[in-house]
């Protein structure tokens, strides 16, 4: 029963967490495409009221001009328009799913005893230390250095790569990338709470009072938004990388999560340089270019088949028996493969190993999963042996669905 109600958790807040974070990207990124398309007004009028920037638009059957002040409006209008609750329900809603399913699940999602050993507790106390972390360090190096808008981009950067290496040599791989993207996420939210809003409240504020505006709240907040700007499609691929075992699951993959990374940072910089009238492909080429790169880094290894490995003529010669496959099932898989399972509560991914039927059926997958890639048993948390995954392999390679 808890396990069907963290289910339903699970799916409200997944639903939610897509909705909102589609509201705060969509509208993050029309501003940075509204920012970087705006002319400068001919229209002399505009020009006295104080406009520096304008455009038009057609969408929805009405036409848009948008009109960008250089400084302060000499009034304010009492009804302004903020944009924060699309930053702060993803947020809380993207945490609220970490929490029902990674740190509920500490054992089975979090950890994985061939990276590193802890107890459950430890795991949730290091995640969580992982996202604050994240926060202090990015943020302290925009505060040291932040009038120096280059400097801070590659300590960031660097930053970013070695809590990347952390991650991946302290969680599961698939914890890992999902921690990392949540880390960039958190501090793309903790951005907007402590620095953008509360910045634009001070030059309002400012404003109302007839006060001048100090310049420095503008640029602070800037700084903070382009690098929310670079972080969105790396923490897009986190979020879904879950769905991708040939990545999390590589030796290297860090280097793997890093590359991916990249290549989003890369693609969106041809767009923000393209929504100024500037094309330059050699951006997203460098970024397929490290797609590229991954894809053959992860490209699955061909194991050397049995009989050429050493002793192996007679290894092969011994065909590995489908009871000694289901033995190893009912130990190592059942568990949450199974029509009740007793870790899980249905079937995971509705995948069932229990009956020798369905074990043929996902004879490749299996052997992707649990030989290959070694992504099953989750976590290994049923203790699954090298000589047992060795097992699987010579039965697959066999021919496995037609075997006995
Ligand atoms: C602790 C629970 C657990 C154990 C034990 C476990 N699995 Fe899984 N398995 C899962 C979960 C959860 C998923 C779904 C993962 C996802 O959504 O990406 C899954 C998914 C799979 C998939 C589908 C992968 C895909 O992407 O289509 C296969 C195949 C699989 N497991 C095989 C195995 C095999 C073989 C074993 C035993 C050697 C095993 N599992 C043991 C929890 C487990």
């Amino acid at each position: 029963m808890e396990g069907y109600i963290l289910d339903w958790a699970n799916l409200l807040l997944r639903w939610a967490h897509v909705i909102t974070a589609i509201a705060w990207i969509g509208s993050s990124f029309y501003f940075v495409w509204l920012d970087n398309s705006l002319e400068k007004p001919v229209d002399p009028q505009l020009l006295e009221k104080g406009v520096g920037g304008e455009l038009w638009a057609v969408h929805g059957g009405g036409f848009y001009n948008p009109q960008k002040y250089l400084g302060a409006p000499r009034t304010l209008p009492s009804n302004l328009h903020w944009f924060y609750w699309e930053s702060y329900s993803t947020w809380m809603t993207g945490f609220g799913l970490l929490v029902v399913l990674y740190l509920f699940n500490a054992s089975t999602f979090l950890i994985d005893r061939n990276v590193y050993d802890m107890s459950p507790g430890a795991a949730v106390g290091l995640a969580i230390a992982y996202l604050l972390v994240g926060w202090v360090v990015y943020d302290g190096i925009c505060r040291l250095f932040g009038k120096n808008d280059k400097l801070v981009g590659v300590l960031v950067a660097l930053y970013v790569v070695l809590a990347a290496y952390v991650a991946c040599n302290v969680f599961s791989g698939r914890a890992a990338f999902l921690l990392t993207g949540a880390m960039l996420a958190t501090i793309m939210s903790a951005n907007v709470l402590v620095w953008i809003i509360p910045g634009q409240r001070k030059m309002v504020a400012a404003m109302r009072e007839g006060k001048p505006v100090d310049p420095i709240h503008g640029k602070n907040g800037k700084q903070r938004s382009v690098h929310n700007t670079y972080f969105t499609l790396p923490v897009l691929f986190a979020m879904l990388s879950n769905h991708y075992s040939m990545t999390y699951a590589h030796k290297h993959n860090w280097l793997v999560l890093v590359l991916i990374m990249l290549a989003g940072v890369l693609i969106r910089q041809f767009f923000i340089l393209k929504h100024k009238g500037r094309i330059n492909i050699a951006w997203p080429a460098a970024g397929v270019a490290a797609l590229g790169a991954v894809a053959v880094m992860v490209a699955p290894q061909p194991r050397t088949p049995v009989a050429a490995q050493p002793g192996g003529a007679a290894a092969a010669a011994s065909t590995v028996s489908f009871a000694k496959v289901q033995q190893i099932m009912n130990e190592r898989c059942v568990q949450c493969h199974a029509e009740a399972p007793k870790m899980m509560p249905t079937a995971a991914k509705g995948i069932r190993l229990d009956t020798p039927e369905e074990i043929k059926a996902h004879a490749q997958l299996i052997y992707q999963q649990a030989v290959q890639q070694k992504v099953m048993p989750l976590g290994n948390v049923t203790q699954i042996t090298d000589e047992e995954r060795a097992l699987l392999g010579q039965w697959f390679e066999a021919g496995a669905a037609t075997a006995n």
